[in-house]
């Protein structure tokens, strides 16, 4: 296990979005480097950026045609790797997205694969042996190529799905995973993996890593297979390198899969979802809004089995948002986001915070853009100032990658550095806390005193702390086997009290103690 990880906060970066240093108006790897002060003083020591490969863009990168080579629009692989050091030199590490479960269209091993003659990459990719084979159960694709078949899809038609193997073999042209193809497929990734840890990153968020072997088992045996042997690789030759993966299964992911990291991911009226977007049936009951229903149950059902089972192993990280997912300024506003912000990084495991997330910005209701479609609003230019394009880009505004929010109250950096109260200097406050409290990282213990179905507060212990905390509009108060007079309060949004084994919490209110 990477010892970073333990005080480790992220900061995930879309880097078309962050900051453009040569008025082209897209973000760009010099950009990221003047910003990493401002991510550090925020309290993040470590990113996360989205794919940044050579790319058509059919799905913002994550359609990658050369896995060694940057997007020019970005910089050049030379720029990367002083981001690298240049992080590095501040005490941060980075992750790149590592997209292995299938390429572009255009990637040179799938022009190959597409050849009627046989080579070495014919069975990089799943193709069935006929064109007017169908490939039953799975999105595929058929009349594009001179060779006599159809290829699998792993997501959108541009992303053919590499070739793991099949679990359970049913039909002829399925391999088994440890036919040599197979294996070839998952040393290539390695070997992608070997290039850029030795040019000074530090690991990768894994794109859909659960989706490589297919035809699974329930327990993704197939996969997390895989995985093992991958980790096997990092313990061996790059034992700091730190993996997180997009599965939202910790049990394959991390017991068995040897992820460092996975995150607890958005799911239809799942676990997560309840904390910060209940809002799909009309009715917002998201736990977080002042005026929602205040049941965090639904979260601990689902999320302290997985920790318990999953503790000894790496981390079930939680996040503020992600480049899929809806802003939470989307529906809460700026108390209530602080609130929840205070819960997600004193939780146990990595905390992961949105670029923007830190100044509530918005989503924004825009045409889709690299296939981005709903996505895309959670993926605007970053408001740095109140100058032209919220100091993004010098850029004519017609020329940016994504519109600009350009709402009069658009939060943006300066204004908020300048607010001692403001949603980013919490951020900050908190993230210091986290930092210089042990019991607060990621692998301290974790433990549930008080949660009860339609009531509150929520009261937690993280080591020797007490964490108490009220997102609604009423004051709350419930019993707690603690006396106020042993603890004294480390931070607080709103007040509260303890006293004679009660606590009491007055309305929209998070207080830690010692
Ligand atoms: C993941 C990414 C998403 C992408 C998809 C296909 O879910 O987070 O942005 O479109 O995989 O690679
Ligand atoms: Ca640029």
């Amino acid at each position: 296990m990477p010892k970073w990880l333990k005080d480790a906060v992220f900061y995930e970066i879309y880097p078309q979005s962050f900051y453009d240093t040569n008025g082209d108006g897209i973000g760009d790897f010099n950009g990221i480097i003047e910003k990493l002060d401002y991510i550090k003083s925020l309290g993040c020591n470590a990113l996360w950026i989205n794919p940044c490969y050579d790319s058509p863009f059919k799905d913002a990168g994550y359609d990658v045609r050369d896995y060694k080579k940057v997007a020019p629009r970005y910089g050049t692989n030379s720029d990367l790797y002083r981001l690298f050091g240049e992080a590095h030199r501040r005490g941060m590490h980075v992750l790149l997205d590592l997209v292995p479960g299938h390429t572009s269209e255009e990637h040179a091993w799938f022009l190959e694969s597409q050849k009627a003659g046989k080579n070495e990459y014919s069975n990089r990719y799943v193709w069935t042996n006929v064109a007017f084979q169908p490939a039953k159960g799975f999105p595929y694709i058929g009349g594009e190529s001179e060779r006599d078949g159809v290829y699998l899809l792993n997501f959108f038609k541009c992303q053919p799905a590499l070739n793991y193997g099949f679990q359970r073999c049913e039909e002829d042209w399925q391999l088994p995973p440890d036919h040599p193809d197979c294996i070839a497929t998952r040393e290539a990734m390695k070997d992608v993996m070997r290039f850029w840890l030795d040019h000074g990153c530090d690991g990768f968020r894994v794109d859909m890593a659960g989706s490589l072997v297919k035809n699974d088992d329930e327990k993704k045996t197939g996969t997390s297979a895989l995985w093992k042997n991958v980790r096997e690789m990092l313990d061996e030759e790059y034992p700091e390198a730190a993996m997180v993966s997009e599965w939202n299964e910790p049990m394959a992911a991390i017991n068995q899969g040897g992820f460092h990291m996975d995150f607890f991911l958005n799911g239809k009226d799942n676990g997560y979802t309840t904390l910060l977007r209940d809002y799909e049936s009309g009715e917002d009951n998201s736990f977080f809004r002042k005026d929602g229903k205040g049941d965090i149950t639904r979260f601990l059902e689902e999320y302290v089995p997985r920790y318990m089972a999953t503790k000894e192993n790496g981390y079930y990280c939680l996040l503020t948002c992600n480049h899929d997912t809806m802003r939470p300024k989307y529906n809460l506003d700026d108390t209530e986001l602080k609130i929840a912000y205070a819960f997600l990084f004193t939780m146990p495991g990595v905390p992961y915070l949105y670029y923007g997330d830190e100044i509530g910005m918005r989503y924004l209701d825009i045409p889709t853009k690299e296939g981005g479609y709903a996505r895309t609003g959670s993926r605007t230019p970053m408001q740095w100032n109140d100058g032209k394009n919220a100091g993004f880009s010098t850029c004519p505004a017609d020329a940016l990658y994504l519109p600009v929010d350009t709402a009069a109250d658009a939060p943006n950096v300066a204004a908020q550095e300048a607010d001692a109260d403001s949603l980013l200097n919490t951020v900050r406050t908190l993230l210091s806390l986290r930092h210089e409290q042990e019991d607060l990282q990621a692998d301290a213990e974790f433990e549930v005193l008080y949660a009860e179905s339609g009531k509150l507060p929520f009261v937690y212990r993280r080591g020797d702390l007490l964490l108490t905390l009220n997102p609604s509009a009423e004051r709350v108060s419930a019993p707690v086997a603690v006396t106020g007079k042993e603890k004294k309060l480390l931070f607080s949004i709103g007040s509260g009290e303890i006293n004679s084994g009660e606590i009491t919490l007055e309305p929209q209110s998070f207080l830690v103690w010692k």
